[in-house]
């Protein structure tokens, strides 16, 4: 790994907002913005973002909980905010923040927020350290050490889920765990 030893970087120096109008050509079949012009969106800003706070190439590596809970309406225009919650070697957590404005009545709605984990890399496409993180806000502080718990969740889950897979399935299983669910075992 590329060593950038004792470098540290604020969270205001990287964080980078997106702003796009949102014209039909970005609808569904219902009117609403298509999913995918949303993804596409967060993950140019996490890219800037992350790009800004590491002074160079990086990479999308994963991407947790994108819940589209509200829709978006053509017209709107819509603010993607990427701030770096917490950095480990060559890794950074982008938090993302999606706001809805209505032009005309000025009204905001927060839509969407979602975690990029983006990792840099240097010209021969190795793994590269970026700079620590300067805490200056109470918010700072709480972003890095919920993205800490998410990620120890996270190595949690990934274990339990590996388990999951290697245990064989037999009748018992099948029917202890499928009893209740809509589907019909037909093999
Ligand atoms: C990302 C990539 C470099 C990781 O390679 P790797 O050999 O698994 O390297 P490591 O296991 O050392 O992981 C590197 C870092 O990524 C983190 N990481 C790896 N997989 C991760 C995951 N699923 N979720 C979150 N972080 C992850 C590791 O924790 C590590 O972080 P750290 O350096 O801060 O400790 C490699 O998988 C890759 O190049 N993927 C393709 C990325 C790409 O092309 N994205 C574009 C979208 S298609």
């Amino acid at each position: 790994m590329t060593e950038d030893k004792g470098m540290y970087r604020t969270v205001r120096f990287s964080q980078t907002t997106i702003t796009e109008l949102m014209i039909p050509s970005y609808a569904n079949f219902g009117g609403k913005i298509h999913g995918g012009i949303l993804l596409s969106l967060m993950d140019k800003v996490a890219f800037a973002c992350a790009s800004k706070h590491s002074s160079g190439y990086c990479v999308t590596v994963s991407v947790d909980t994108v819940d589209f809970l509200q829709p978006i309406e053509v017209g709107e225009l819509v603010a993607v905010i990427a701030t770096v919650h917490y950095v480990g070697n060559s890794s950074m957590v982008i938090g993302i923040k999606i706001i809805a404005e209505n032009v005309y009545t000025s009204t905001v709605r927060h839509t969407n927020t979602s975690y990029f984990t983006m990792v840099s890399k240097d010209q021969s496409d190795k793994l590269k350290k970026v700079p620590g993180l300067i805490l200056e806000t109470k918010e700072e502080v709480k972003n890095f050490m919920d993205a800490l718990k998410r990620k120890q969740m996270k190595d949690f889950y990934k274990n339990e889920l590996q388990k999951i897979h290697e245990a064989p399935i037999t009748e018992e299983s099948i029917s202890e765990i499928l009893i209740e669910e809509r589907c019909i075992v037909a093999h």
